[in-house]
Parts: structure tokens; sequence; C-alpha cells
């Protein structure tokens, strides 16, 4: 196997592989420890010097405000507009005419923008939504496929100073509505479909029925990327490219001056109980983290072509498609639809033809590609590449030592970077120099300390699992829950409150080189393809059909997904369990949450295992499945 790789370590638990000379002699950083250790003696020292590379109208007076924990402040005093570093500053340098974008459509249509013509989209559907009244603080949502106008939406929201809350185009009526209304959204962006397989996705049909449960909405635009024939109302409905035709769309407009801690986006994310949380994030700190990660993590040069293969609906997207790497000044691939249409080589075919030198992508997508095997990748010269990125969930060293065999040919680090919506930004990861070993996200990002603790805040010994904790704030955290402070405490900062340190909801291990291993999730949380979905909303969405008197959704594991959903249901009266209604049932939930919550399987039970105060007791249906002992059943309902 590969020529930088060491065999088995001492425990025996994982292989090492050595970046080559090439690959430290370019990287920006080239000696971890004393960067790291003195970010952390010095931490706001650290981001200070980091803020110092983007353009600020006024400076900040106070690096960071901790007097109301955890309701922390970065850049206190700083005036600045996220939009401003990430296009208006390119303008003033031969960057102007460097390409922001190449994009290509899943038919294989392909547009490109450079920085001065993404400006002037930019430019134009901002004062398109000035003219409807868009107003700074104002949440407008865009529920779109992955097209070009995605981006110029945010950007173009961001440049009014409005927040953006973005709905993954893959999520159905009831969790946009849902996600519609807690927002109080007067404004909806949308397109009249993508293409997905060959396939048409109705997103504007989705959207207006979303429409009708939302009634705070009063004006939505469309982007015609299909042309299929869609429902359009009169007062109400606007197309996107009738409104960048008039004179209004002028492409010039100001950028508008913010504080460094107004809110940028609010990006809705699942949690433990039922209804999703908005997660907030804000101009300053966040321009500041996902550009410096960005740039150190994938020692970003100007000559790369950088492509995130996630969707902009994600926080992967909004962090390292859109902000981080534009800050940056980078080109940035995107591509509309699925990575084996037509053919299990459309990656490796445009990897091929627009010349990618880095790919950050999940664990579900390599084991997805993985499937077809070694031709597929093998018929394509893959020899820009220099670093490979994962995401979402842990990677198996099955699927990592493909990857890096088979895409990266052995001569491509791989970036396995930990983080969360909440996070903004990688927090745990390796650098293009950090010894690999497959599976670990490796060691802390620069300013951030963690610990993997016992229930009591106590660290544990080197190698056992324990609660994955942050210690410090860090610029690109969340600064709360949008409309909720109450949750965000509550969720994220009661368990350490002592302490004051930042619960993440993972458990994880540290082996006895200080490199960390995450586990997984140990709340009711579960990563499917690493998308993350609350068990409560599958439970809810199941629900609310009319055979359903109860429901309990829990994961399994998946050999591509990495879990599924498996669901159990305890039917109304009336009603009796058969193929065709578990047909229906899982029809019902992709109806109100979009394709990726569809049930693996529905069991029909006559009973759910609970505890005395009537919680679902999950972890008994998940030992069971698994034939695994159910454990402590003391406090089980009898
Ligand atoms: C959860 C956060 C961060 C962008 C995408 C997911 C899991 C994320 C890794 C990784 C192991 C990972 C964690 C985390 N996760 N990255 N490299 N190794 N697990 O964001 O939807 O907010 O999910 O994803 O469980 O808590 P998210």
């Amino acid at each position: 196997m590969g020529k930088n790789k060491k065999n088995k370590s001492a425990q025996g638990s994982a292989e090492i592989y050595y970046p080559s000379p090439e690959v430290v002699e370019r990287a920006h950083i080239k000696d971890y420890d004393s960067l790291y250790k003195r970010s952390i003696e010095d931490r706001e020292g650290f981001w200070a010097e980091q803020a110092e590379n983007l353009e600020w109208f006024k400076k900040w007076d106070k690096v960071l405000d901790d007097s109301n924990p955890p309701f922390f402040k970065w850049f206190v005093g700083g005036k600045i507009n996220i939009v401003h570093n990430a296009i208006d500053r390119h303008l003033k340098t031969w960057r102007r005419n460097k390409l922001a974008i190449i994009w290509e459509g899943e038919p294989g249509d392909v547009k490109t923008y450079s920085y001065h013509a993404l400006n002037r989209e930019v430019s134009k559907f901002a004062n398109v939504l000035k003219s409807m009244g868009v107003k700074k603080g104002e949440i407008v949502t865009i529920y779109m496929p992955q097209i070009p106008e995605l981006v110029i939406a945010m950007l173009a929201c961001a440049k009014i100073g409005a927040a953006h809350s973005v709905v993954y185009g893959g999520f159905s009526v009831e969790a946009l509505a849902e996600r519609i209304q807690d927002a109080k959204s007067r404004v909806l962006i949308t397109a009249d479909g993508g293409w997905r397989r060959g396939k048409i996705t109705d997103l504007k049909k989705i959207a207006n029925e979303a429409i009708e449960r939302s009634p705070t909405i009063e004006v939505c635009i469309t982007v015609k990327r299909t042309g299929h024939d869609v429902y359009m109302e009169n007062d109400r409905d606007f197309w996107w490219h009738d409104l960048m035709a008039l004179p209004v769309a002028s492409p010039k407009c100001e950028t508008e001056v913010m504080d460094a801690e107004d809110m940028l986006f609010i990006l809705y994310t699942s949690g433990t109980t039922g209804k999703p949380k908005g997660v907030l994030h804000t101009h300053g700190g966040y321009a500041v983290y996902t550009s410096t990660t960005h740039k150190f993590v994938f020692d970003i040069k100007d000559e790369d072509r950088w492509w995130c293969a996630a969707d902009p609906g994600w926080i992967t997207g909004h962090s390292y498609i859109v902000y981080g790497p534009l800050i940056n000044g980078s080109t940035i691939m995107m591509y509309e639809g699925a990575p084996n249409h037509p053919y299990p080589n459309r990656w490796w075919q445009m990897i091929e033809k627009y010349g990618i030198t880095i790919l950050y992508t999940s664990p579900t997508a390599i084991r997805g590609l993985m499937r077809f095997g070694e031709a597929w990748p093998n018929r394509h010269d893959l020899s820009t590449l220099r670093l490979l990125g994962s995401v979402g969930e842990p990677i198996n060293p099955e699927a990592w030592r493909w990857y890096y065999r088979v895409i990266g040919h052995e001569k491509c680090p791989i970036m396995d970077t930990w983080w969360q919506t909440e996070t903004g930004g990688f927090m745990i990861t390796p650098l293009p120099i950090t010894p690999l070993k497959p599976g670990s996200a490796t060691k802390p990002f620069f300013g951030n300390e963690i610990a993997v603790v016992d229930e009591n805040g106590k660290e544990v010994p080197p190698g056992e699992e324990g609660f994955l904790v942050i210690k410090k704030p860090w610029p690109g955290m969340a600064r709360t829950i949008y409309g909720d402070p109450d949750r965000y405490k509550e969720v994220y900062w009661k368990d350490f409150e002592k302490q004051g340190w930042y619960k993440t909801g993972d458990s994880a291990r540290i082996d006895e080189d200080g490199y960390v291993w995450i586990i997984g999730r140990i709340d009711d949380v579960i990563k499917v393809s690493g998308y993350r979905l609350g068990t409560a909303e599958v439970e809810s969405a199941l629900v609310s059909h009319p055979a359903v008197a109860e429901a309990a959704a829990i994961a399994l594991p998946h050999d591509v997904k990495g879990n599924a959903i498996h669901t159990y249901v305890i039917l109304r009266a009336g009603y009796e369990g058969s193929p065709d209604l578990e047909e229906e049932l899982k029809k019902h939930v992709v109806h109100e949450l979009g394709p990726i919550a569809r049930p693996e399987s529905i069991t029909f039970v006559d009973s759910l295992p609970k505890t005395r105060s009537g919680k679902i007791m999950r972890r008994v249906l998940r030992a069971q499945a698994l034939g695994q002992d159910v454990g402590d059943l003391s406090t089980l309902e009898q």
C-alpha cells in the first residue's frame, strides 16, 4: 500500500500515513505544535491576527466579550460585511477576472462567473430584493436546487444586511413550512425544479404547498431551471429572470455596513426534540473563522480549483462552498446533480475536465462511489488533485484507504474534518502536514481546546470513550438558537455549566498520541448519509398520518449510508399492518420531510418499550434489533 505508510502502531489500532516532502514544502503551516501552543496561550491575539486578513469598515474595540456566557461576542465594535470580503475587495485586484464559480448542471450545461460577473449578479438581485421591501435584519427563506442562483441569492441577502435561511432542496413540505414559520419569512426564493438522476425535483410544487401552511409569505421569486409547468399566483409569484430584467435590477448596489455581531444567517438543524433549531451565525466571527480554517486546512493557494461537493443547503456548503472559499478568492466548483448520473464516473470526469485540485466530500459519497469499482475513476486523469477532504460522519478505514489509493493515488493527504452546524467551521482536523490515521479527525484546530470527559466533567484516560466538549469560545461559534436563547443554553451549555464548556453531543476517545476518534452522536440525532435528522422529526411525521397512533425511530448501521432509519409503529384502532400500508407510510414521511428521511423499515407493533415517565427507550429497540443484550431495564414501564 501507500509508500508513505508506516505499519501498525504499538496498540495495533491504526496505521499512520505521512505527508510527502512536496506536500510539506508547499504547506502554509509547517509546524502545528508551536502555532497551536501560541494560539492557546494567546487565543485573542491569534484570532486578531487572522482577522487582520479581512477588510473591516471599522476595526473592533475588543476581540472577545465573555462577560455574559454562553452568549459570547467576537470583534466587538467592529464594522464589516462578509460580502465585502467575499466579493467587493477582490474587484480591486487581478482577481476581478478570476473565475469565482464553475457550475455544471446535471444535463451537462455549464455556467461560469468571474468575480466581476458574480458581483454584477449579486448586486442586481440585491436591488431586486430591496425593491421588494427586504430590510436589514429580516430573514429571507431560500429553497433551491444546487444552481448558481442559490449562491447569488445568499450573497444578495447578506449584501443588503438581510439574513438568509436556506432550506435544503431535498426537504419537503412540512420541513420547509416549519422553517418558514419559525423565521417568519415574508420572501421565499425558489426554483421551478432541479435535475436529479435525469428527473425533475418539483420544488415549486412543494414550495406552493408550504406557502399554504405559511401565512407570513408575501412574495415568492422563482428561478426557471427546468421549464416545466408550475402554478404561479398573481401578485405573489414572480420569475427571477423577469425581475432581473427590470430597471430596478441595477448592477450597482452599496454593500451594507454591518456590525460584526449582526446576524448573517440562520440554518435549521435537527436536535433531540421535534422542532428544528435555527442556528444563528454572524458576519464578523464567522467570516474570520471560515476563511482561516479553509486556508490553513486545505492549504489554499490562488491557483487552486476547489470542489466542496456538498449542497449549499447545509452548513458545509455555507462555510466551504460559499463564504470561506470566496473570502479566500478561490475558484469554486459546483455540480447540480447525482454523482452517478448518467454513469458512476461523473465526478471523476469533472475533476479531469476542470482540473480540480481539492475534493472535499462525505464518507457516504465515497462509499457510494466505491461500490461501482475502481475502473470508473481509473479511466480518468485525476493527477491535478493534491488534497482530499471528508466530513459528516466518521470515515471507516476501508473507505479512507480506497479514497487515498484510488482517488488520491497515494499522494493526497485526506483532511478528515470534524465540526458541526453550530461550530461554523472545522474544529478537529488535520493539516496537510499532519501524519494521518485513517478514521481519526486527528487534532484540534488552532485556538481550540477540547476534551473527552465523563458526566462529571472529569477527563477520561486515553483510549476511553466519553463526552466530547469544547472548553473555550471560538469566533465561528453559533451565537444562539434563533428566537430561543433558553434552548441554546439548555442544549449546549447546561450539562457542563460549572466549567463553562460547550457540549458537542458526540462521544469520542483520544488515543495515546492525542488523536481524536469520533464515535458518534449520544443524543437522539441520526446521521443518515451524513445528514442530520432527529428521531423526533421522523416520529412526528409518522404520527401525522391518520393510521398511526405512536411511532419510534432508531438508527441501525448501513453499508453506504452509515446509518439507516428503522421505525416501529403502533396503528390506530381499525387499521391493520400490511406491505401496502408500510409503503404508504414511507411515502408519507418522504412527502412531509423529504427523501433522506425515508424509513428503511417499518415494523408494526402493539407496544413500545417506555420508561415510567413515558419516554420511548430507543436503546432497547436498537439492542433488540441488533440482537444484543438489552441492558438495564430497571426504568422500563412494566
Ligand atoms: C455532526 C454534526 C459539519 C458539517 C456536516 C455535518 C458528525 C461531522 C465528522 C467527522 C466524525 C463527524 C458529528 C457531528 N460529524 N463531521 N469528520 N467525523 N463525525 O454537520 O449536520 O451539524 O452534524 O456530524 O456527529 O456532531 P451537522
